[in-house]
């Protein structure tokens, strides 16, 4: 009797937690997808939710009934003009009260802490910032050019870009001059890759377990970065700082803006909706390294793979840079952001290749969706639903830009490129809560081509898959077996 109550039971709740839900959409007569997997949902499935030629389309993350927008103008609508109902990211987020450091990062925060945030951090990337920051990009660029002068034979590109991509950041972020491109087993690259690694089984149940059952997560004492970890990259920041009131020593990177950001604080603390402390410092430059290591990594290594496919284009950035390094004495930001056809270049392999394969929006209000649609004019949208934006499908949509697979930098000339829609263009996101590294990660992809061009020609290995072949993990994607390149000296 108590196996049958105990199997009755099961039956209900497996029914109840994950079948039920997944007919939230079809009974709401919202265009559906129409084979989401009991438990784990579709969204999961971002290359293959591309460009259906609705508007939206209902699917689920997980159980939870997601809206997946396709239409440019909705994408406007939720994005920018009715920010203030979709304020919130939804996969990543977690209450700071269950795991402080994962809940007060910029990503995942929320509300008025978000916004405290936000307006703290966005002077780390002012013009002038930048201005200062660009001498400590091109000194790591510079660097991987003699790394990769003293290798030879053909390369997986991606690793040694990622190492790259770590040293900006351990100088930028963390004020540590670190150069695992000479030494393999560096401690902060091994640190920082395993905990932006988050393919491993035990990361995927800790997400789930904060995510889905968070009072339970606080009592397990649960976290999103493993305590050895954040305690490395604590202790590599008290040190810095120390140091630096020690020695009186400045140096002008993201530590130093932080620095100047508690004194302004201690002069006048009625500017601080909420105080800022050093825990935020910790999670911020842990997010930036988050945010900044793959991202960029990804861009650089298909971007390398492009150009060399692509000789005649690799060919004509190439002409742009050495005209610009005939014509100016040192290089500068400035210089660099003024070189058109880089621009065209970059935004280009954005485009192909954009990083993120999509981004989301959790309701921090209620909404009434009004769509051109006559059969569902209104969608009522309530807490319980999030939303999701296809970055790759847009991206990769005919309708928007045609030839899709075709990489052409001409998309983004200055002729061409007024008749791109704003809101199908998006490796960033768009809108206040839009990429906070934007400008500093497009410096840096900007610097490295810079400097691997001007002393190397690209070539492919014939061991890289042409066409691409892609394998995706949680939240990015790769090149199965590599990117193999060959980088020929220029006389
Ligand atoms: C090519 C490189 C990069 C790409 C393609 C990229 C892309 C993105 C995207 C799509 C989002 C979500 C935006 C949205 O939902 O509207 C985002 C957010 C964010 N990115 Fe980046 N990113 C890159 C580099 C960086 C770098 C270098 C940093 C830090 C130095 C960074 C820090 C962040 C942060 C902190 C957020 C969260 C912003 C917020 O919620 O207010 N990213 N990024």
């Amino acid at each position: 009797m108590f196996f049958l109550l105990l199997t009755v039971f099961v039956v209900i709740a497996i029914w109840y937690f994950f079948i039920k839900p997944l007919s939230y959409w079809k009974l709401r007569h919202v265009h559906h997808s129409k084979t989401p997997w009991y438990i784990f949902g579709d969204s999961w499935r971002t290359f293959q939710l591309l460009n259906g030629k609705s508007a939206y389309l209902g699917i689920y993350d997980f159980s939870v009934p997601t809206l997946c927008i396709t239409d440019p103008e909705i994408i406007k609508k939720i994005m920018v003009k009715d920010f203030d109902s979709f304020v919130d990211h939804s996969i990543a987020s977690i209450d700071p009260e269950i795991d402080p450091v994962w809940g007060s990062t910029l990503l995942t925060s929320t509300g008025k802490h978000w916004k405290t945030l936000r307006t703290v951090l966005s002077p780390f990337f002012t013009s002038s910032k930048l201005k200062e920051m660009f001498n400590l990009v091109l000194e790591q660029s510079q660097n991987f050019v003699k790394v990769i002068s003293e290798r030879e034979g053909e390369m997986d590109i991606r690793e040694i870009i990622s190492r790259f991509t770590n040293d900006v950041i351990a100088s930028t972020a963390f004020g540590a001059n670190v150069n695992s491109l000479k030494e393999p087993n560096n401690e902060f690259y091994k640190k920082g890759l395993h905990f932006t690694n988050f393919q491993t089984m035990s990361i995927l149940v800790r997400l789930l377990l904060l995510r889905f059952f968070p009072a339970l997560s606080k009592k397990m004492g649960l976290s999103v970065i493993d305590n050895e970890t954040s305690v490395f990259f604590d202790t590599v920041i008290k040190d810095t700082i120390k140091e630096r009131q020690e020695r009186g020593f400045k140096r002008l990177d993201m530590i130093n803006t932080f620095l100047e950001v508690l004194q302004e604080q201690q002069n006048n603390p009625e500017k601080f909706l909420k105080p800022v402390t050093e825990l935020d410092l910790l999670a911020n430059a842990l997010i930036f390294y988050f945010g900044g290591f793959e991202s960029v990594a990804s861009t650089l290594s298909f971007g390398m793979y492009e150009l060399a496919l692509n000789k005649d284009i690799q060919e004509n950035l190439r002409r742009e840079i050495q005209e610009v390094t005939a014509k100016h004495s040192t290089i500068t930001l400035d210089v660099v952001q003024s070189m058109t056809y880089m621009d065209m270049v970059v935004s280009e392999i954005l485009r192909k290749w954009p990083p993120f394969l999509s981004t989301d929006r959790r309701l921090t209000k209620p909404y009434t969706l009004e769509t051109n649609d006559k059969s569902n004019p209104l969608i009522h949208l309530g807490y319980e639903n999030r939303i999701f934006v296809p970055i790759y499908g847009l991206h990769h949509d005919p309708d928007y830009f045609p030839n899709p697979e075709k990489f052409d930098p001409e998309r983004f000339s200055e002729s061409n490129k007024a008749s791109i829609n704003a809101y199908t263009y998006m490796p960033f996101g768009i809108g206040p809560r839009s990429c906070i590294g934007l400008r500093f990660a497009l410096m840096e992809v900007k610097a490295l081509l810079f400097n691997v061009l001007l002393n190397f020609e690209i070539e492919l290995a014939p061991r890289t898959h042409v066409p691409a072949k892609i394998q995706t993990s949680l939240f990015q994607y790769s090149m199965e077996g590599g990117i193999w390149l060959k980088f020929n000296r220029l006389k």
